[in-house]
Formats: C-alpha cells, structure tokens, sequence
C-alpha cells in the first residue's frame, strides 16, 4: 500500500516514500507527504526533514496511471506540495539512491539540500511524453544549474549521474557509504551550522550571466527542431527556460502550470503516452500460459554473414551473448566478418564506442564453415538469401546439426515460416525474428509465430528482444507479416500517384514533412530497389490479372538504377553523396508510363497525397487486425514507430487513425474505391468502427 513513513532520529525526521515500484507521487503519497512534513514542522523535537524513498530508488515521478484522470485533482497537486515544502521554516534535505525522475525530481528541487548515493540517476523525463515538467521544475532547475545544463537536461529528457550532478550544481554533495546515515549526518552538520531553509526559487546569481546570452535559447531551438523534427514540447520547454530568465519565480510557474495543462491534453502528448504504453503491452502475449518460462539463451549462432547476419551477430555480442556465425564458403566469411569489425571500428573512431568494449564484442563472435560447431547453440537465427529452397535446406541440415532443444529462427522478411518450419522434425520450436536494417541500429524486432511455434519458443525470442535491447512486437504468418504488408498499400499508392500526375519529389516531400524520415522513393533508394524487383518477378505468375500494376519500379531496375548503391534510383546521386537529387530521366519515364497506361496527367494536390498513401496503408492495418496477425491494434503502431519512423507524436498509425476518426479514415476510403477502384476497398473492420462510432484503441 502507498504510504509515508515517519521517523525521528537524533531530532531529525526521516520521511520514507513507499509506493512500489517506482515510488510514484500518487495521491496517497501526496496527502501523506503532506501531512508528514506539517507534523514535522509542527513538532519541537524537530530541527530538520530529511525526504527519500523505500526500495531501490527515491522516486520515479507522477504516477502517469493518473493522467488525465480525477486521481490527478486530489489535493494537494504536486506543484502545490512541492510549493510548500520548499515554503517550510526547518531545512529539507532530499536523500537520493537509484533515480529521481520526473515530478521526483522536482520534488528533490523543492527541497533546501540534495544528497545522492553514488550512481544515483537524475532526470526530467517529461519532454519524451510531449510534456514540460510542470511542477516547477523548469523555473527551479535553470535557477539551481544555470541555463545552459537545464536545457539539455530539460529538452532531452535524459538523466544525468550523481557525479555530473554534482558538478553543474543539482546536488550539494555525494554521500560516501550508506545513503540513510550520510543523509542524517548531512541534515545534523546543516542544523549545527545554523544554515537555515534555502529555497531554489530565491537564487538567481546563475540566471545573470544567461541573461546576456540569450543566443543559447535560440541555438536551443535550432537543436532541438532538428534532433526532435516535429515534437512541440521542447520547443516549449525551452520557452519555459526563457521564462525562467524573464519573470518572478511565481510568474514563471504560472506560465509553466498553462503550458503543461495544454501540452498534457493535446494531440501529440496524448500520442506519446499511448507509444509509451504501447511499447509495453507489446510484450505481453494474452494466449501464453502464465507460466511459460523463456528458455534461456546462453550461445547463440547466427547463419549468413550478410547484411543482415553480420547485424544480428553484432545484437548479440552487443548484449554479451557469445555468438557462432556460419557462411558455407571461407571468403564469405572472411567478408563478413571483416564487416563487422569496420562497422565496430567506426563506432571507435567516432567515439560512441571505447576500444576495449569493441574488442570485447568482437571476440564474442565466432566465424566458422562447419555445421559441426552448432551443437552448443541454444538459439540459431537463419540470415541466408530469401529464397525457398535455399531456406528448406538450411533448415534441415540445422536440425541436423543442433541440440534438439535448440530453438530454430528465421530473419525471412516475405517467406512462409510454416513451410520453413516443416523442413525440419522440430516445428514447435521453428520461428520468425524479423529484424531491420541495419540489424544492430534498428529497435524494432517483429517475431513471427508460426502454426506450430510452441509457447516456449514464442517467450524465448521475446525475452530475446528485450535482452538485445529491441522493442519486440508478435506477429503472425502472412504475406509481409505487419509491417511491410502495411508498406506494400502505402507505396502502391504511391506508384500509382506517379502515374496520375505527382513526381517522387513530390510525394516524398508530403510524407516528410508529415513525419516519416523520408518518403516511400527516397526510402527505397535507400533500401535497394533490385530486392523487391527480384520478389516481384519471382511473384509474377501469382499477381491477380484484375489488379492495377504499376511498372514504373520495375522499368527503373531495367535500367539498372537500383538506389543509392548504383548512384541512381528514384533519384540521382552525387558521387559519395546521399542526397537524392530529382532526375529529369525518371520524370520523362514516368510520363511515358501515364501515355501507355492512357492516362491524363493531373495536378494532384499535397492532401490527396497524404490521404492516398495514408489511409490505405491504415485500412491494411486494420486488415491484419481483423485476420488476427497483430494482436492489438497499438502493437502495429510499434511496429510503425519502431521499424519505420512512424512519429511518435502521431502514436502510430492507427492511433493516428483515432485521432482523425476511423469515420472518416473509412469515409475517404469509400471515395477512394469509388474512384481508382482496386486495391482500396475499405476493410470490413474499418466499415465496422465507422458504423458503431468506435476507435481501434476501444477494440
Ligand atoms: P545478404 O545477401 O546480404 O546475405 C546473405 C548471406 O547468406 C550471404 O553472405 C551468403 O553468403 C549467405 N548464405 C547464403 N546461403 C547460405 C547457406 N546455405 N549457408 C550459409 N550461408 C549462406 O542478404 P541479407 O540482406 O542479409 O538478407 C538475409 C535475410 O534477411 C533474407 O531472408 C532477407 O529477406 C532478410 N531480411 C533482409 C533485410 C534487408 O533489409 N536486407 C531486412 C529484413 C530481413
């Protein structure tokens, strides 16, 4: 149960925050608080309040279980409890082990004196919800540290280390040995030296010199425009920090309290605390029996050392999981490996990565040629090329090859993992771990169960996930899994765009500037066009002759124009350059297409790009939904977030989806179909929601 624990010692009240697991500043933390630091205040045998929390750390914040709901009103809102703790006649000292985080540490900045245990983390979370910390913490921080460490502080989100607290100022001092009686001995030495209360709020000497330099707002804001393309709240967090400089400490937290009120409601922050809660329910699988225990992966190998291989080798030694890479030919190897010691030995040259911790991983990874150095694998991930054959043979030498128990995965990003799966005598433990390039940059990890993947096998590449420091999302088998079927109904759209009348640096510029990283032709050209060129002329046979195809991707690769890596796509490139360039070549192609095809270019407007290639890609969405491939409609707006850039602040695209209206998402793709017919019949699921006035996040 949430409550304040109340203690004097030696004439110092100890108050214990013990609201697990995070210590949360709730409501029944904050009456208690409350109530605890008048006792104390009231009491004769008290000369000083020393606050920290139970557990392992002092606080993580507000309880966001209580955004936006009555929960929040219960008196006294934090800001109002912080208010008058920094108001009290005894010194408040603020004792800190683990982390302080968000409203936790606005509270430790209400308090008159801050000590930290070694280690300890400090932080202003609030800007990764689309928030501003609102409960004072933008005027008392700049106050305490100066401006220049409260805006990256505030603007990034990220937490500092007790020792870099020290250092900008954020605490008086690191405690050596135990928190508990450092903080006592800490609160007694204050009493005894007659130092009194020390409000944040009064100080100012640190805002002076900021005063003269106001270039470093406006440098702020350039940072944080590129860093945060989109995102409204550090653009208000840093007018918060300006508020700081330019009003009264009671005038500036008004200005704040508004900020937050409206940041907390909008669109963006809404977006942002449904990713936040998203990212977590995706790991929780509803039909796995509570105790299904992942197996524990101690050696994994990996087969291919291509692309893809090499990433996924470096995920594991990465996590500090011994890995065995397999290629059949000695120069493949060579080749790959000698890959991923120039991808680590350009994490050590740009200084992400020191040289030891390199070496370290490297010798995690173990290249060999023989399927005999399999048998002390407990998970094998297959990275060989994306072909059938190819595939049903690796699988049947590895279930030769392996420990029976070994848990058999593959990286397909359009094959059938239930056929793969038949190719050897372990079907239950056969799954799909569908990684993104680059494979040890990218979060996203989409598993893919197959018909017979057992429960155990399901929980161990999930917990595998999470150990590789991805964000897991479950999907089941079909053409594309969840993400790239999704792609497939976005870029469709667009090639036919092209042939309506829009141009690639057109379109591409629409979805930019809503958001995506780049457009679906930049994205290609980044990606390789010669992949999906070589699936499609494999898939020709199959392709429904009453569809509308577009050609122009293919007459591209004719050309031999395979993206960036050839120096022309989509685009042209300047040698050594990423930056595509509009090539008059691919719009004279593009016309030739729209005459074959009999069609009368048109001006095509930036909304009717947006919604041509946005709803259609929603509308798949809400296909995979209704057959059941996804298991709820925000693990597709991980997968979005996660694997292809979706914002964040639009939480993905079927909460984006809400936030239009599924109506009217439904409505406009009735328009659609009527229109340019195939490919766009608005799903029953979609027609559903529209008809019962329901959102996909209601289902
Ligand atoms: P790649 O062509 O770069 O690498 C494949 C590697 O497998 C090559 O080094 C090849 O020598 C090796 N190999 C082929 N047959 C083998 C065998 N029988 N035994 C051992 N090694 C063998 O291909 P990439 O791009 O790494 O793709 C690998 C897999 O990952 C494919 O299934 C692909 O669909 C999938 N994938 C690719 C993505 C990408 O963006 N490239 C993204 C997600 C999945």
């Amino acid at each position: 149960m949430a409550m304040v624990a109340s203690q004097t010692i030696d004439r110092v009240a100890v108050l214990t925050i013990d609201n697990p697991p995070v210590n949360g500043l709730g409501a029944a933390i904050r009456t208690g608080l409350d109530r605890a630091v008048g006792a104390a205040l009231t009491d004769p045998g008290v000369d000083a309040i020393v606050i920290r929390g139970a557990g392992r750390l002092f606080s993580g914040g507000a309880d966001i279980r209580e955004f936006n709901t009555e929960k929040s009103r219960i008196e006294p809102v934090l800001t109002v409890l912080i208010d008058s703790i920094e108001a009290a006649g005894k010194p408040v000292i603020a004792a800190i082990h683990g982390s302080a985080m968000g409203g936790g540490l606005e509270l430790a900045l209400g308090c008159h004196y801050r000590i930290a245990a070694p280690g300890a983390k400090l932080g202003l979370p609030e800007v990764k919800l689309g928030l501003l910390p609102g409960a004072g913490g933008t005027q008392r921080l700049p106050r305490l540290v100066g401006i220049e460490p409260a805006i990256e502080i505030i603007t990034s989100g990220d937490p500092v280390t007790a020792e870099r607290a020290l250092e900008i100022g954020l605490i008086d001092r690191i405690a050596d040995g135990s928190l508990a009686e450092a903080g006592l001995a800490f609160a007694k030495e204050i009493v005894a030296a007659g130092k009194g209360p020390r409000p944040v709020s009064a100080m100012d000497h640190k805002l002076e010199a900021a005063r003269a330099r106001r270039e470093i707002l406006d440098d702020a804001r350039r940072k944080a425009a590129s860093r945060a393309r989109g995102f409204e709240a550090p653009q208000v967090c840093i007018d918060a920090i300006a508020w700081s400089l330019d009003l009264p400490f009671a005038a500036g937290k008004e200005k704040e309290r508004e900020a937050f009120l409206r940041l907390v409601g909008s669109d963006q922050s809404r977006a942002q605390q449904h990713a936040f809660f998203a990212e977590r329910k995706a790991a929780k699988i509803p039909d796995l029996p509570p105790d299904t225990a992942p197996k524990e992966v101690r050696q994994a190998a990996v087969i291919g050392c291509g692309t893809m291989g090499g990433g996924i080798a470096m995920c594991f030694a990465n996590a500090g999981i011994p890995v065995t890479v397999l290629e059949s030919e000695p120069e493949a190897l060579d080749r790959g490996l000698e890959r991923i010691r120039s991808l680590y030995q350009g994490s050590v040259s740009r200084g992400r990565l020191d040289r030891k911790t390199a070496d370290d991983r490297i010798a995690l990874i173990e290249g060999t040629t023989s399927w005999q150095d399999l048998g002390n694998a407990d998970l094998v991930i297959e990275a060989v090329f994306e072909n059938m054959k190819v595939k049903e043979e690796v699988f049947s030498k590895l279930d030769q090859a392996t420990r029976p128990d070994a848990i058999l995965a593959t990286n397909t990003s359009t094959l059938d993992v239930d056929r793969i799966a038949r190719a050897t005598t372990r079907p239950d433990k056969v799954i799909g771990t569908h990684f993104f390039s680059p494979a040890n940059v990218m979060r996203l990890l989409e598993n893919v169960r197959g018909q017979a993947s057992s429960p155990e096998t399901i929980a161990t590449v999930m917990a595998l996930g999470k150990r590789l420091g991805k964000v897991p999302v479950l999907a089941g088998v079909c053409d594309g899994f969840i993400g790239n079927r999704m792609l497939y109904a976005y870029s469709r759209q667009a090639n036919f765009l092209l042939e309506e009348g829009a141009l690639p640096h057109q379109v591409d510029k629409v979805l930019y500037d809503f958001g995506l990283p780049m457009g679906p032709f930049a994205m290609g050209d980044l990606a390789g066009l010669d992949v999906g060129w070589r699936v499609r002329q494999e898939r020709a046979q199959s392709r429904p002759t009453n569809l509308r195809y577009s050609t122009i991707a293919d007459k591209i690769c004719e050309r031999g124009r395979f993206g960036q890596k050839t120096g022309a796509g989509w685009y042209r490139y300047e040698k050594g350059s990423r930056t595509p360039i509009p090539d008059p070549e691919i719009e004279t192609l593009i016309r030739e297409v729209s005459k074959e095809q009999g069609i009368q270019r048109r001006k095509i407007s930036d909304q009717e790009i947006l919604e041509r290639c946005l709803y259609p890609l929603i509308n798949e969405g809400a296909r995979i939904l209704e057959e059941g491939i996804a298991i709820r409609s925000s693990d597709i707006d991980v997968v979005w977030i996660y694997g292809y850039g979706f914002p964040r602040y639009r939480g993905g695209p079927m909460f984006h989806a809400d936030t239009i209206g599924p109506t009217i998402v439904h409505d406009a793709m009735v328009r659609l179909h009527e229109t340019h017919g195939d490919w766009l019949e608005p799903a029953p699921l979609l027609a559903e929601l529209a008809r019962s006035g329901k959102r996909f996040r209601d289902l």
